[in-house]
């Protein structure tokens, strides 16, 4: 009567834990009626432990019953996990979901530094006259950076350059792009159309119009029968490819050791058009270059017979062309690092 009885409640505990774990509304819930009915102190577990006290010929029946409805309930509480498992996991899929489709954020993105964007504005137009890119050292030594272009050393010329000089004997920071003249006429053979794009250095008390570092473009052509003329109908199309078609130029006389003859370069103020005003010191002109005639002494340092070749040169100050392209009135802005000045180009 007792084992009917036990066994009735068996089947009762059975019933009503799997209701229980299928009303379980979520994962904690159902932990919490694992221990419930399985745990410890759980009510099956104090069934099986009462199992003692029965006759011993009832054990066997009895513990067949409890091992079956055990079975029963853990299999039903794995079913349920899974299935609020998945449940779980599709809710929180549904709340943290990324749209792919969203475009991603963008790196912020550099820009050309003026200084070199100009630059390579001044290669490009001389680069539709046949003029190529080289390069020489910053670090040059003094016989090419001086006395290969006719000034020899203790020469007064040499004031033209205030030079900065390397720990090294006889080497010095290259004061302006001239010394690749040299270098290319010692690599090429004519016809040259060479332009050499690079930092100079020069020993200055810093204000807006001078700088320690600054950048030069040279240009050099040798062919034979090259003349003044070839070098002033070439600074015209420059002038008017970075300038505008509109302004004029002129010619004014200079003087570089290693030009015969020399020239001062000019192109109308962009500022105000030639009338004059305190950008061009009230003169109407702005002078964007230096030039002239190689000197023939120079061309038999680069290795050239000077009866049978010509050439011309000049140099521009990049800053200077820059100033006059973006209005900028202030040489220190461009190796400042500023991004509010360097993101405007
Ligand atoms: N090297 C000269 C300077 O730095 C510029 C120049 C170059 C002049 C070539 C004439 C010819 O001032």
């Amino acid at each position: 009567m007792e084992l009917q009885e036990l066994r009735r409640d068996l089947e009762r505990l059975r019933e009503r834990a799997l209701a229980d774990f299928a009303a379980a509304p979520d994962l904690a819930a159902l932990d919490a009626l694992d221990v419930a009915y399985l745990g410890k102190k759980g009510e099956l577990t104090v069934v099986l432990r009462g199992i003692g006290a029965l006759p011993p010929e009832d054990r066997p029946q009895v513990g067949a019953v409890v091992n079956a409805v055990r079975s029963a309930i853990e299999a039903a509480l794995v079913e349920r996990r899974a299935i609020l498992g998945t449940a779980a996991l599709e809710s929180r899929l549904g709340s943290e979901a990324v749209d792919v489709t969203t475009p991603g954020r963008r790196p912020p993105r550099g820009s050309r530094h003026p200084i070199v964007e100009t630059a390579r504005e001044i290669s490009r137009i001389f680069g539709q006259f046949g003029f190529v890119d080289y390069e020489g050292p910053e670090v040059e030594d003094d016989l090419t950076n001086f006395q290969l272009l006719n000034i020899p050393p203790d020469h007064p010329a040499r004031d033209l350059w205030d030079t900065l000089y390397v720990d090294i004997e006889g080497y010095l920071l290259r004061t302006h792009t001239s010394p690749g003249q040299i270098r290319v006429m010692h690599a090429e053979r004519p016809p040259i159309r060479a332009l050499l794009p690079g930092r100079c250095f020069r020993y200055e008390a810093i204000d807006a119009s001078h700088q320690t570092e600054f950048f030069q473009v040279e240009g050099l052509m040798i062919d034979e029968g090259t003349t003044l003329g070839d070098l002033r109908g070439l600074l015209d199309q420059f002038a008017a490819a970075m300038f505008g078609r509109d302004k004029r130029t002129r010619f004014r006389p200079g003087y570089y050791p290693f030009t015969e003859p020399s020239v001062a370069f000019d192109v109308e103020c962009v500022v105000c058009g030639g009338v004059g005003c305190p950008a061009c010191s009230r003169t109407g002109w702005m002078t964007i270059l230096g030039a002239g005639m190689v000197h023939p002494v120079v061309l038999q340092s680069g290795g050239l017979d000077p009866e049978r070749y010509q050439g011309f040169a000049f140099g521009m100050g990049v800053e200077r062309i820059s100033n006059l392209r973006h209005a900028v009135n202030d040489l220190r802005y461009y190796l400042e690092d500023d991004l509010r000045f360097l993101e405007q180009f």
